[in-house]
């Protein structure tokens, strides 16, 4: 089965009212043609009304969020709920960013449960998973990945991963400038699609696996050569609109061809 790849720009915490309005605007015009790959963008939850008004009127850029809570509503003083990110038609969520799980001490079973609500909610998730340089030096790459996957399998079952997308993002390629090699980066996308299929063939076929890590307009096209690597989870070249729109064009070429 074909896999349709999803390039999604994470632009953690970055940007303005005016910024979102002039990115978005320079993406719809760069992205306008594109059929062959699934596109979205993860604003600061304060500007997805900003980037809500002007994604009107196309429907090639989804749009997405960089977090969410467990709790729908009640007593959770700064929390964003499911409901809310639907409100303003957010539909890829990022969680287990290794951002949060650092700077926020999130738990494989806390992000677990995220992805509960997310699938509750009818909403895509986009587990961020990966190893610690230290890990990766010391041959744990697998065992790491592996436990992050089987925390959701463990509390949800392996069908949670129908429909919901991964991304394999190597600490030591995040922001650094430093991208895992196109056939460093396969290993581990098999590595962890193989891991999925012990469990369920069928979920581990349709599962998306995006690389992040140092994703640029320079490398993205070798990457995509690669037949697990499923798109891209894009931070710093998702903040100017012609790099994004190559990575872009770079999925649809290499999987459509
Ligand atoms: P980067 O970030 O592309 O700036 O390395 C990727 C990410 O953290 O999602």
């Amino acid at each position: 089965m074909a896999r349709r790849p999803l390039v999604m720009g994470n632009w953690k915490l970055n940007g303005s009212k005016v910024f979102t309005k002039e990115l978005v605007a320079g993406l719809k015009a760069e992205l306008a043609d594109v059929k062959g790959c699934d596109v979205a963008i993860a604003p600061p939850v304060m500007y997805l009304a900003e980037a809500e008004a002007a994604l009107a009127g196309q429907s090639v850029i989804s749009l997405g969020a960089q977090n969410v809570d467990v709790n729908v509503q009640g007593a959770f003083t700064g929390d964003i709920s499911t409901e809310m990110l639907k409100d303003f038609g957010a539909k890829y969520i990022i969680i287990g960013h290794s951002e949060r799980r650092t700077y926020h001490k999130e738990s494989d079973e806390f992000i677990a449960k995220k992805f509960g609500a997310l699938k509750a909610a009818g909403l895509v998730p986009v587990l961020c998973i990966g190893e610690t340089e230290a890990e990766n030096e010391a041959g744990q790459t697998e065992t790491v990945c592996a436990r992050q996957i089987d925390a959701v399998i463990d509390a949800l079952g392996v069908e949670a991963f129908n429909g919901a997308v991964i991304a394999y993002e190597p600490i030591w390629a995040i922001g650094t400038g430093k991208s895992a090699t196109p056939a460093q980066a396969q290993a581990v996308h098999a590595f962890i699609r193989g891991h999925i299929a012990a469990k369920s063939q069928a979920v581990a076929d349709q599962v998306i696996i995006q690389y992040g890590g140092s994703v640029n307009d320079a490398n993205a096209a070798e990457l995509f050569t690669q037949p697990d690597i499923d798109g891209a989870l894009v931070g710093g070249a998702s903040l100017k609109a012609p790099a994004f729109a190559v990575i872009v064009k770079a999925a649809e070429e290499a999987k459509n061809s």
